[in-house]
């Protein structure tokens, strides 16, 4: 198939208005619309085989078959495009015989082999032949294809194709991976990957999903189920914040199958809100379910006794963990005492534990994932803008014309929001600008891709601003509102010159300049940052600067455009949200501005002073000043590399209890481990990182005697002489008061009375404060700093991130390790040239912090300088040294200085 071309945006209301007639009723559409479409709108379903929402026509299966006077019968309304005075038959005797035609044509290649298929009950095939009344089912012609089983997710039965190509097209125009293609075997038609090739790719599985019938189907799932034998129960996507709607697909207690709208929309042309989301789903949310059913669930509480973990059963375990607590607090204070909480916890869990820690126990010492990163961009605008989120939405994103990605390889963190900018770019026309160190697959995408040598983004992000200051590119209402800032702005760009910038982060100034320019003067401009910036040294300082940018760029202001961090964990926002971290009580209200509210709200004294975040806990562990830790769907010990001294500090602490589905490094020193549900057995709801609220649905009961997050943490607060709720429910009018309107943000999908929808965030006065108090100071200190450049002085190894996996939880998950668990070094390969490296040899990675034997292979995408490993797995997180963030208490280890030796095979010692 050749590449179609990349899309203009043009606005609806700059679009001619045609009217047409469909079988005498009339009706109007904007130039551009498919006659389908059209028809849809007068109320007529048309079957289609071929033609889906997500992509463009593509004519294939002859179904959707229309009159159009003047241009005669059997029109695919599909390719065919809406005109002034159209006049549209679509229930013709004529147009009924020859959509059955169409039917019969295909099921004569067609094996008719339902018993045996997945996609019976739920194939399209199967469901057209029934409406249209086609009985006369004449004998098939078998094509003689073995199945391809060699992919080690999909299978593709070829016998069962029609040749629709929508597998194609989905990963052709929504992913934009272009893995697969018809292609010609023995004179026969087949499609699967590039010429016949074993299948190896992101593993979406949006192809499996738009497949009509079932040529495509899933290893994971294969034989075990009829599509109408399953519960389905639609809830929210566990692994990253993107926030999807996932259908869990379960058979008594066990999930046998993960599937979206995509699979269900796919028939006579319905659509979804375009923009928002197409429906599909990432690998992990597809094929990621295993681990809700694994064999390594804990299933009951454990106690440590005489030094060993004994099961004990929860009517005891709950009394003694109140009871150490208590004697805890009494003794030694509330100050010695600390929760860490999951960022994948319910905003409903976050909140009752903290609850419950401030309330109960008179800790403040309390805090979430989003410590690794996503707290330096809430705290950063909160402080500046009074916002401690994306001021955009995903439609928005799809919608603007330029978008600045700035350290995020968002195509593996959130891979579906990633296609919100791919599809901004392909289908809207947008310009996308992608720096950072690493060729991501967005950058080899991007309009304006620019590889900036690892450290410089600071450099990076000034240069733009230079740019934009010195050719006045600037945003005028941002000058005349702001002049003193605008000002220093100017000033600050004094000390460094634009060869200084182009030489320290390895780019022409031209290209930096191009792309400021560009940026500057967009109508919806975004500018979206992730994790290789915000959890990276520096990250306090780089968000201020990126906030500089957006309000040079008017991004707060023009309609449409916006500002949008990326967060990993499902919960990342809802946890800081709900007061998950130190510095906030619920609503991200400044701990100490909030304190008294709070005190009436929960009709208790709270803790005096902000408390410890989580690199502050462990220092005051280390010093024995830490008595009890209460660790929630958190791993530290496998999360934080070892110069951060967390078994040392974890040693010293009386009391550690850990909550998890899962026995992980931490619970293996617990002092009592909780057996945890995952979400497939929750209630409650997540914030994604659009700010949109999306609800957690119970699909089963929870595994064994494990228990919600919830009722564990309801039942404690009983015991201590708190409230207890019966169910997530019945906190949320509590959550309502304490966070006014949290919830109003609650919606379908789509939903254009959405607040943000609206897309314009005034500067709030909390900007005007910014600008106006102590800015110039700041602002000539932080341009003033040095940064690394170019070249990096040593080797540097960065600590990345896999689309197969999220975090931790994805490595207990069957599935995704089948897809992927040995991970390598990746080198380049100008530095493997150099080193004498190829694929598979075994090299030493040595840092200060002491060295690692594991294989490597080469990665064409990577500069020179530069090795990348998944930090998924924690094999080289040891060698990393960590630095905290003096402002934020981030702790920066993703990427650092190491060396690399080839290791001898005579010399190898297996680890
Ligand atoms: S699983 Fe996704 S990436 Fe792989 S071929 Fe299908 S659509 Fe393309
Ligand atoms: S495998 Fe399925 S989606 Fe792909 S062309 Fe064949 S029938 Fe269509
Ligand atoms: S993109 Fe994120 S939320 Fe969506 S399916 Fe994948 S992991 Fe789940
Ligand atoms: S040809 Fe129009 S839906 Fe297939």
């Amino acid at each position: 198939m050749g590449k179609k071309a990349e899309g203009v945006f043009i606005a609806e209301e700059d679009k001619k208005v045609f009217k047409l007639t469909v079988d005498g009723k009339e009706t109007s559409v904007t130039e551009g619309t498919s006659v389908f479409d059209a028809v849809k709108k007068v109320g007529v379903e048309l079957p289609a085989m071929c033609y889906h929402y997500s992509f463009s026509p593509f004519g294939s299966c002859g179904i959707c078959l229309v009159e159009i006077e003047g241009k005669g019968n059997n029109v695919r309304s599909c390719t065919a495009k809406a005109a002034d005075g159209m006049i549209v038959r679509t229930n013709t005797d004529k147009m009924i015989d020859a959509r059955k035609k169409a039917v019969e044509k295909w099921l004569i290649i067609h094996p008719l082999d339902c018993p045996v298929c997945d996609a019976d009950g739920k194939c399209e095939l199967q469901d057209l032949t029934y409406d249209l009344g086609v009985y006369d089912i004449k004998k098939g012609v078998k094509k003689e294809v073995p199945e391809d089983t060699r992919s080690v997710v999909l299978d593709f039965n070829m016998e069962r194709c029609i040749l629709c190509g929508q597998c194609i097209n989905i990963c052709e125009e929504v992913q934009q991976i272009d893995a697969l293609a018809f292609y010609k075997k023995d004179g026969k038609t087949l499609g699967g990957a590039h010429e016949g090739v074993p299948l190896d790719c992101e593993f979406c599985g949006d192809c499996l999903a738009v497949c009509p019938v079932g040529a495509i189907t899933s290893r994971f799932s294969k034989y075990v189920y009829k599509p109408w034998q399953l519960k389905k129960t639609q809830t929210t996507c566990t692994y990253c914040s993107d926030g999807c709607q996932i259908t869990l697909e379960t058979e008594g207690e066990k999930v046998l199958r993960v599937t979206s709208q995509l699979s269900y929309l796919n028939k006579f042309g319905h659509e979804i809100e375009r923009g928002d989301s197409h429906g599909g789903l990432c690998v992990r949310g597809r094929f990621g379910f295993q681990f809700v059913n694994s064999e390594k669930r804990l299933s009951r509480p454990l106690a440590k006794i005489n030094d060993k973990q004994v099961e004990v059963p929860w009517f005891k375990v709950i009394p003694q963990i109140a009871k150490k607590l208590t004697d805890i607090k009494n003794q030694y204070g509330g100050n010695a005492i600390a929760g860490l909480i999951s960022g994948r916890c319910t905003n409903e869990d976050v909140y009752l534990f903290q609850k419950i820690m401030r309330t109960l126990l008179g800790s403040n010492n309390i805090d979430t994932a989003a410590r690794y990163g996503h707290i330096n961009s809430v705290l950063a605008m909160q402080y500046a803008l009074g916002i401690g989120k994306s001021t955009t939405s995903y439609k928005q994103i799809t919608l603007s014309d330029v978008i600045f990605l700035v350290g995020s390889n968002i195509t593996e963190t959130n891979p579906v929001a990633s296609l919100r900018i791919k599809e901004a770019k392909k289908r809207f026309g947008a310009k996308v600008i992608v720096s950072d160190p690493i060729q991501t697959k967005m950058m080899a995408l991007s309009t304006h891709p620019l590889q900036v040598a690892i450290g410089a983004q600071a450099f990076l992000i000034r240069g733009m601003i230079k740019a934009i200051i010195d050719n006045k590119w600037a945003y005028q209402p941002f000058i005349e509102q702001y002049p003193a800032a605008y000002e220093v702005l100017c000033q600050s760009m004094f000390s460094i010159s634009k060869e200084d910038i182009a030489q320290k982060c390895g780019i022409h100034w031209e290209k930096i300049s191009e792309a400021a320019e560009l940026f500057a003067k967009s109508k919806r401009g975004t500018l979206i940052w992730g994790e290789g910036i915000v959890s990276q040294t520096g990250g306090w300082d780089n968000m201020l600067s990126l906030i500089d940018l957006a309000l040079l760029c008017g991004l707060l202001e023009k309609p449409g455009a916006g500002i949008h961090p990326v967060c990993e964990e499902n919960n990342e926002q809802g946890a800081v949200d709900m007061g998950g971290v130190c510095e906030f009580l619920p609503g991200q209200i400044p701990y100490s501005d909030g304190k008294e509210r709070f005190e009436t709200i929960w009709n208790k004294p709270l803790p005096d002073g902000v408390g410890l975040s989580l690199p502050k806990i462990i220092e005051k562990a280390l010093r024995g000043e830490i008595k009890a830790l209460y660790i929630v769907g958190e791993n530290p010990l496998a999360t934080l590399p070892e110069s951060m001294k967390v078994r040392e500090a974890f040693e010293k602490i009386d009391l550690i209890i850990c909550q998890d589905p899962f026995l992980t490094q931490t619970g293996q020193i617990a002092d009592f481990v909780l057996p945890a549900t995952t979400f497939a057995e929750k209630e409650g709801t997540f914030t994604n990182m659009e700010g949109e609220i999306r609800r957690v649905q119970k699909a089963i009961d929870p595994i064994g005697e494990s228990r919600t997050d919830f009722k564990i943490f309801s039942d404690l607060s009983r015991q201590m002489g708190g409230e207890a709720y019966r169910s997530p429910e019945e906190i949320t009018p509590e959550i309502d008061l304490s966070v006014p309107g949290y919830y109003a943000g609650e919606r379908l999908q789509g939903d254009p009375s959405h607040p943000q929808a609206a897309g314009v965030v005034p500067p709030s006065s909390r900007l005007a404060h910014y600008l106006g108090n102590g800015f110039a100071e700041e602002v000539l200190k932080r341009y003033d700093k040095t940064g690394r450049g170019n070249p990096a002085p040593t080797m540097q190894l960065v600590l990345g991130q896999s689309i197969y996996h999220s975090g931790k939880l994805s490595t207990q998950d069957e599935g995704l390790m089948k897809i992927y668990n040995t991970p390598t070094l990746r080198i380049s390969e100008a530095d493997a040239t150099e080193l004498e490296l190829k694929d598979a040899d075994w090299v030493r990675v040595k840092s200060d912090q002491g060295s690692v034997e594991l294989a490597m292979s080469i990665l064409a995408s990577l500069p020179k300088g530069i090795v990348w490993f998944p930090e998924h797995f924690a094999t080289l997180k040891d060698l990393m040294k960590v630095e905290i963030d003096s402002k934020t208490d981030v702790p920066y280890f993703k990427s650092g200085p190491v060396s690399i030796k080839k290791v001898p095979l005579f010399d190898l010692k297996v680890v």
